[in-house]
């Protein structure tokens, strides 16, 4: 680690768990359900004790990752995985700008992320490192995919064991890119709601550290980098629009609150984290969220069985749900939910003008934002636009097969190449 990461987090900012329904609080401990109405726990830190110490100088001073923002993660000490996570470009999207035919386009690409090219390294750099914080020796996670990846790479490299447990039909590449790392990966019968069911059970009986569930309120902290990185690299300005995948719903709420945070801290203009118009994208194959702001409804209708492409955001009964629809309508964002061709479509767009290869997730986070323009709900001349590229297309090729070009096969003569050359220019 270097040292300017290492002066970081001194003074621990995290007061104590605190009730998102109830206010109640508990002392730090993986934890993730209030004892007296069920409601999720929330970090709550020492903001007055934050803003002391943390100004954009300091901030700036830092090494380019997520730990810069050391004082708004939740470790008491400095972390021990992941310290190299974060700070992915934000890339000025001018082709494709023109193509949607708005002003100020930019992609802020997580599919280069480091180590598993999902912005999933995030939540688990901060889960694992506090689960070695509580003495924990064995970490787990239920998950759709990019989790998984992240879990068990960071596990061994921390020399934790790690148990992963997955819906039975992930794509292959996202299984491989699991096991590689040598955790024990369990296949199960069901959605990934099952999933998660399970592994509330197991984390009860076994007393592991499930990075999204015990560990829940800690891992979900990781995200707000996302949302600081971004700030950061517009110079310090919040984006007008930023359209964000969901799968749980996690994601989006702590972009929001990653923005209100740098707002009430004072690095950002006093006010201006309340003009981000915050917009959600699921896929039309499974839109629990999406739906809810569509209908204008605050309860959810869980969707039993996903039937999108997008299996990395196919959670029928996403957990922060609600939270997320607030995120959204409470910005004046909105939501869309582009169908599976539209997905493949949005991910081949963003290849060719951009040259970012995206998981089925990011084309669904760009198909929303074409329907977020199209609509008006996205004003052309807005600006800064921002979308949320959160997955590698490496990891997601199967629904491309067929549907891209293939090569032209011709003989190793200078000869069979003017005969190709000739037919194209025809
Ligand atoms: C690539 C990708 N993007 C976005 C999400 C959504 O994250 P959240 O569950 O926090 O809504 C996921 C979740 O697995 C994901 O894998
Ligand atoms: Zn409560």
């Amino acid at each position: 680690m270097t040292t300017a990461s290492m002066s970081v987090a001194k003074n621990n900012p995290v007061t104590a768990l605190r009730c998102r329904e109830c206010g109640n609080e508990y002392p730090k401990a993986p934890v993730h359900v209030c004892e007296y109405c069920f409601g999720p726990l929330e970090i709550a830190y020492d903001y007055a004790a934050i803003g002391k110490v943390l100004t954009r100088t300091v901030i700036e001073s830092r090494a380019p990752n997520m730990w810069r923002y050391a004082e708004l993660l939740p470790l008491d000490a400095p972390p021990v995985v992941g310290t190299q996570t974060g700070m992915t470009p934000l890339v000025r999207a001018d082709r494709l700008a023109r193509r949607l035919g708005v002003r100020e386009l930019w992609v802020k690409n997580d599919a280069v992320s480091h180590p598993t090219l999902s912005f999933k390294d995030r939540v688990v750099s901060v889960a694992l490192s506090k689960a070695i914080e509580f003495g924990i020796k064995t970490v787990a996670c239920a998950s759709t995919g990019n989790l998984a990846n992240a879990t068990a790479a960071q596990a061994a490299a921390a020399g934790l064991p790690a148990v992963i447990l997955i819906p039975f039909d992930l794509e292959p590449a996202k299984v491989l890119a699991t096991s590689i790392y040598g955790a024990r990966v369990v296949a199960v019968k069901g959605t990934y709601d099952d999933v998660n069911r399970l592994c509330s059970e197991i984390a009860g009986k076994y007393g592991w550290g499930f990075v999204n569930v015990n560990l829940r309120p800690f891992y979900a902290e990781g995200s707000k980098s996302f949302g600081y990185e971004i700030v950061e690299q517009l110079g310090w300005r919040c984006p007008a629009h930023i359209v964000v995948p969901m799968a749980g719903g996690s994601l989006v709420t702590k972009i929001g609150k990653a923005f209100g945070e740098l707002d009430k801290l004072g690095l950002i203009a006093t006010g201006s984290a309340r003009k981000t118009k915050i917009h959600g994208a699921q896929a039309a194959g499974c839109a629990p969220i999406v739906d809810m702001v569509l209908e204008n409804r605050e309860q959810m209708k869980p969707v039993r069985t996903p039937t999108s492409i997008a299996k990395s955001l196919a959670i029928g009964n996403p957990a922060d749900g609600f939270y997320a629809r607030q995120t959204i309508i409470g910005s004046g964002g909105f939501a869309a939910k582009p169908d599976d061709d539209e997905i493949v479509a949005a991910m081949r767009l963003l290849a060719e003008t951009e040259g970012i290869f995206t998981e089925t997730a990011g084309g669904v986070t760009l198909g929303a934002t074409m329907k977020l323009i199209a609509s008006g709900k996205i004003g052309k001349d807005d600006g800064p636009i921002v979308v949320s590229v959160t997955g590698n297309g490496m990891k997601t090729q199967d629904p491309l097969v067929g549907k891209l070009p293939t090569p032209a096969l011709i003989g190793p003569s200078l000869a069979d190449f003017d005969k190709l050359e000739a037919t194209i220019s025809k």
